[in-house]
């Protein structure tokens, strides 16, 4: 199937914030990211903190050009369109739901101005059909008619959700969606996107730190570290078939499994994204590095089942169980 959006070797390099004003460090954000979304499919994006998922997330979404490679919009290049045609593909194809609803969402904007204002942007249809839009959208998403001022947590991100399904997108990028919200709701409004991705037919793509929600919730689990994609995997395999020790490392933290282990460690910081280490950059926290995985980053591999693929010198045996895997990482930490 055509991809509805595809990344080829995108590269994000911004320049540190830190270390002062003539600082030339860069940060190296997103390296060599290939990833193509198809019509319908729900991806999920793990790896730790800083690791790129929301540049990645802001890159599919043209909301952050890549410094080099290409994001291409139904086979079309995004960053060479002019720059009002550009914002139309994005904004008729794509939503977006950010972290935090509280800094996405206007507190001077009532809810049916921010319901609106897509359409009105991107001057959809009449002004009656606007608001009949508005009112379908509310109850698309669960919205009482009638709201309050005060809106709890879970209620802006309703909100959220709905503004980014305005202009009827192919494809929602929702990045943590949950993580502001308290616990009690973060079920209700994983259900609702599940539901409404169903309902619409969307593509979904979906970053989160809780990697077991990932792992229900998704087709194929894209695995990041140190601004790369290590591994793309299908979601039914990702706990014990993955090939990347850093994906098998993040998933062996995993309550409820039918025989809980021992995570693998994860020994150490994630090193600086402004240095990255040469060749794999897993391999300083990797218990099976040696020599050359400091010479170069290994291209993808393909697995046995299909979709499945991922870089690494020292691949895990896909019959290899992860509570094997364990009893060596402990022997032999790096
Ligand atoms: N505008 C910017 N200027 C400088 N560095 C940036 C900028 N935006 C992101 N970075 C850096 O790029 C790297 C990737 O950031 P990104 O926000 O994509 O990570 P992340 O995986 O989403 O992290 P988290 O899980 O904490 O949300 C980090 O090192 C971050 O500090
Ligand atoms: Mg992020």
């Amino acid at each position: 199937m055509s991809a509805l959006v595809e990344l080829s070797d995108a590269h994000v390099v911004h320049k540190a914030r830190s270390g002062g004003l003539f600082t030339r460090d860069k940060v190296y954000a997103l390296t060599g990211a290939d990833l193509a979304i198809t019509p319908g499919e729900t991806v999920g994006v793990v790896g730790e903190s800083g690791c790129g998922k929301s540049t990645l997330a802001k890159v599919l979404v043209g909301v952050e050009r890549p410094t080099s490679g290409t994001v291409a919009f139904r086979g079309r290049d995004l960053w060479t369109m002019p720059s009002a045609e550009r914002r139309a593909a994005v904004g008729g194809s794509i939503g977006m739901i950010f972290q935090d609803p509280s800094t996405a969402l206007n507190r001077r904007l009532t809810i049916r101005q921010i319901l609106r204002d897509p359409m009105d942007v991107h001057d959809r249809g009449s002004r009656a059909e606007r608001e009949d839009r508005v009112r379908e959208l509310m109850s698309l998403v669960g919205l009482p008619r009638a709201l309050s001022d005060a809106l709890s947590g879970g209620q802006r991100q309703r909100v959220a959700i709905a503004r980014a399904l305005a202009l009827d997108p192919d494809l929602v990028v929702a990045d943590e969606p949950t993580s502001a919200l308290d616990v009690s709701v973060r079920t209700q409004i994983l259900n609702l996107l599940l539901d409404l991705k169903e309902r619409l037919g969307l593509a979904l793509v979906f970053v989160s730190h809780d990697i077991q929600t990932v792992r229900r919730m998704s087709d194929r689990v894209i695995t990041m570290y140190l601004g790369r994609i290590v591994e793309e995997t299908p979601a039914g395999l990702v706990t014990d078939r993955a090939r990347h020790p850093y994906t098998r490392a993040l998933f062996s933290a995993t309550p409820g499994l039918l025989h809980p282990i021992d995570p693998i460690p994860l020994v150490g910081p994630v090193p600086s994204a402004t240095r990255p280490p040469s060749g794999c950059p897993f391999r300083t926290r990797c218990w099976k590095a040696d020599e050359v995985c400091a010479r170069a980053m290994p291209a993808f591999s393909a697995a046995s089942a299909a979709g499945h693929r991922f870089r690494c010198h020292h691949p895990v045996e896909e019959n290899e169980s992860t509570r094997d895997l364990v009893r060596h990482s402990e022997s032999k930490e790096p």
